[in-house]
C-alpha cells in the first residue's frame, strides 16, 4: 500500500507539469483525488491492515493527498497566469491602425443658398412665413388678380387635387394668407417648393423653389423694393454686383418689372453662362396691385407695398456654376459631395 501510494505522488509530480490547461488539470484532479479516483480507492482497502499499520497509512495518504493539492495549486495558478497573458496579448489595441471614420452628410447646395438668402433678409428686417404647397385656386390665383379665364393660368399649369384645389404653382399665395392673419406693417419672405406641369430639361423641373417677398406698410415704393434687392444682390454675390430693372407685367403687380444681376462669372462683359448679354435674370417683383392688397383685407388708399418672386434653383446654379437643374434633384453623390 505504501508503494502504491508513493507511486501515485511521484506520478503526480510528473504528469502534473505536462497539462496544458484548467480542464485538463480538473479532469486529473477527479482521477486522483475524486470519489471514485485513484487516491479514494486506495483508502478504501485502510480496513484490511493491521491497527499498527493503519495510523501510519492514514498519516503517509494525508501527506500524499496534500502534497498533491499543493502541485494541483501551483500548476494551477501557473496556468491562469499563462491563460491571463496570452488574452491580454490577444486583446490589445493598436492605436497606430488607421480609424474607421464614418460619413458624414451636408447641406444640399439648394440649403446652401436658402440659408444664405434667410440670412440677409433676416438681417434686414424680415420675417420667415410658409404656406401649403396643397392650395385653393383661390389662394394660388384668384385673390391674385388672377380669374378663371385669365391668359396667364395657361403658363401656370399645375396638377389639380380637385377642381378647386392644386399644387401651388407659386409662392405668391403667401402674400394673401399673410396679409388676411397679419395686419400691416409686414415685411416677409416666404421660401417653398413649387410645381407645375412641365417637363423635365436641363432648365426645367415639375417641382423648384422659390422665395416670395412681401413687404407691406405706409408710404412704401419702388425705391425701396430697388433698395433692399440692391443689397441683396450685393450681400450675396459682392459688392460689384449691379442691377438692371426691366419692365414687365404680372397680374399681381403693377408696375411690375423682372430684374437682373451683373453676371458673376464675367462681371458684365459678357460669356457662355449669361449668353453673351452680361446679365442673368434671377426674379420678378413690383409693386403690390391694389385688388391684391384689398383681398388680403389690407388697405390700399392708407398702405402700399412692394412683392417679388426669386426663383432659388437659378440662384444655385449661377452661384455654384451648375450647368443643368436636373443635377439638384437626381441625389448623386458625386456630384453633391462637392459642395
Ligand atoms: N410668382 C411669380 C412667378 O412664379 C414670380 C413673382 C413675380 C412673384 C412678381 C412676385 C412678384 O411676388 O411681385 O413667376
Amino acid at each position: 500500500m505504501k508503494e502504491q501510494l508513493n507511486k501515485i505522488r511521484e506520478r503526480a509530480l510528473t504528469e502534473l507539469n505536462e497539462l496544458q490547461n484548467i480542464e485538463e488539470l480538473e479532469n486529473f484532479r477527479v482521477q486522483v483525488l475524486g470519489k471514485k479516483g485513484e487516491l479514494t480507492a486506495i483508502l478504501k482497502q485502510m480496513g484490511t491492515l493491521s491497527a499498527e499499520e493503519r495510523p501510519q497509512m492514514g498519516q503517509l495518504a494525508n501527506e500524499v493527498r496534500q502534497s498533491i493539492e499543493e502541485l494541483l495549486a501551483q500548476r494551477k495558478a501557473a496556468l491562469k497566469a499563462v491563460e491571463q497573458e496570452m488574452k491580454l496579448k490577444m486583446e490589445t489595441v493598436d492605436v497606430t491602425l488607421p480609424g474607421k471614420t464614418s460619413d458624414i452628410g451636408h447641406k444640399h447646395p439648394l440649403s446652401i443658398v436658402l440659408d444664405e438668402v434667410k440670412d440677409i433678409f433676416i438681417g434686414m428686417g424680415f420675417q420667415i412665413a410658409t404656406g401649403p404647397e396643397v392650395e385653393w385656386d383661390y389662394y394660388n390665383f384668384e385673390a391674385l388678380n388672377l380669374p378663371p379665364d385669365h391668359p396667364a393660368r395657361d403658363t401656370q399649369d399645375t396638377f389639380y387635387i380637385t377642381e378647386k384645389m392644386l399644387l401651388r404653382t407659386q409662392t405668391s399665395p403667401v402674400q394673401i394668407r399673410v396679409m388676411e392673419k397679419q395686419s400691416a406693417p409686414i415685411r416677409i419672405i416666404a421660401p417653398g417648393r413649387v410645381y407645375r406641369s412641365d417637363a423635365v430639361d436641363a432648365t426645367h423641373s415639375p417641382y423648384f423653389h422659390q422665395i416670395e417677398g412681401l413687404v407691406v406698410d405706409e408710404g412704401i415704393t419702388m425705391g425701396d423694393l430697388k433698395g433692399n434687392l440692391m443689397q441683396f444682390a450685393k450681400r450675396l454675390y459682392g459688392d460689384q454686383t449691379q442691377l438692371r430693372f426691366r419692365p414687365h407685367h404680372f397680374p399681381f403687380t403693377e408696375p411690375s418689372c423682372e430684374v437682373d444681376v451683373t453676371c458673376f462669372k464675367c462681371g458684365g462683359k459678357g460669356c457662355p453662362m449669361c449668353k453673351g448679354e452680361g446679365w442673368v435674370e434671377i426674379l420678378g417683383g413690383g409693386m403690390v396691385h391694389p385688388k391684391v392688397l384689398k383681398n388680403g383685407g389690407v388697405d390700399p388708399e392708407k398702405y402700399s407695398g412692394y412683392a417679388f418672386g426669386i426663383g432659388l434653383e437659378r440662384l444655385t446654379m449661377f452661384r455654384f456654376n451648375i450647368d443643368d437643374m436636373r443635377l439638384l434633384f437626381e441625389n448623386d453623390m458625386r456630384f453633391l459631395g462637392q459642395f
